[in-house]
């Protein structure tokens, strides 16, 4: 439509077609005190929003009874699962039992698991597919390393780490609604040094263009981890392909975690 030059243009209404997700990744924190903490949380009724929490795998159950009657945003995640579906391997946790215990989303991929317990990309897809066998929705990490970024890899290393989820997804015809992608770089986790807005939404982009010809592409959520605080939340949320956050050291208080959570959406 023509607008006469000397009138305003009227104000861009930004509308997100993707629920925002905010998740938050306990690791080897937590007990059934925090549990009944967070429980206790009057959390928002907002259909533009969902909310994860993901405490250690023997915690799973006792949360998800005690938010039964919370927020229907509220939802419970793992943050591992094991490779295997069952069988003689003893200490793993199949994604049908986390699902059974209640989980709906499962964290794969963290750059942790990929550091200290040798997790490998054709893995972390194997393990995706596992938990969307057994209706979990899969959050899937990727991220550069410090050296990785000096060294100008960065897009390259998330493209390695996301080819063989892409794969997976394509040969099994899987919408892009049921995962999510979770870019953490590794020197911005616990580090207090968060990406920029601008950076963080520069790699988002890259990641949305990555997976563009699968299906649904326009419904798959990249979130953003590593050093999200109440502070700098609201300025990464702002950006068009931040869809959420994942956080670790903010999401073990219960008003760091509140403060998180966008007002308006
Ligand atoms: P952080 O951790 O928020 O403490 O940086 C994020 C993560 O590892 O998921």
């Amino acid at each position: 439509m023509f607008s006469p030059p000397w009138l305003p243009l009227p104000p861009v209404l930004v509308i997100r077609m993707r629920r925002c997700l905010i998740v938050g990744n306990w690791k080897l924190n937590g007990d059934f005190a925090l549990c009944e903490q967070f429980a206790n949380i009057v959390y928002p009724i907002n259909p533009s929003l969902d909310i994860v929490i993901c405490p250690p795998a023997v915690l799973l159950q006792s949360l998800k009874e005690m938010i039964k009657h919370n927020s229907a945003c509220l939802h419970i995640g793992a943050q591992e699962v094991s490779i295997e579906t069952q069988g003689a391997f003893t200490g793993e946790i199949s994604a049908k039992m986390l699902y059974e215990a209640g989980a709906q989303y499962g964290i794969i991929g963290h750059s942790e698991r990929r550091q200290h317990f040798a997790e490998t990309d054709q893995g972390v897809a194997k393990k995706m597919f596992n938990l969307l066998s057994a209706h979990i929705s899969p959050i899937v990490c990727v991220g550069e390393s410090k050296i990785e970024r000096d060294n100008q890899e960065t897009l390259s290393v998330i493209a390695a780490q996301l080819s063989p989820i892409k794969r997976m997804l394509q040969q099994h015809r899987v919408s892009c609604a049921k995962i999510v992608i979770g870019y953490e770089p590794l020197w911005a986790i616990g580090s207090d040094q968060p990406a920029t807005p601008d950076l963080a939404q520069q790699i988002h982009r890259y990641i949305r263009e990555y997976m563009v010809d699968l299906p649904d592409s326009e419904a798959l959520r990249v979130i953003y981890g590593g050093s999200v605080t109440t502070d700098n939340s609201g300025l990464l949320l702002a950006m068009p392909d931040i869809d959420g956050a994942l956080v670790g050291g903010a999401s073990l208080n219960t008003d760091s975690f509140l403060g998180l959570l966008p007002s308006a959406l």
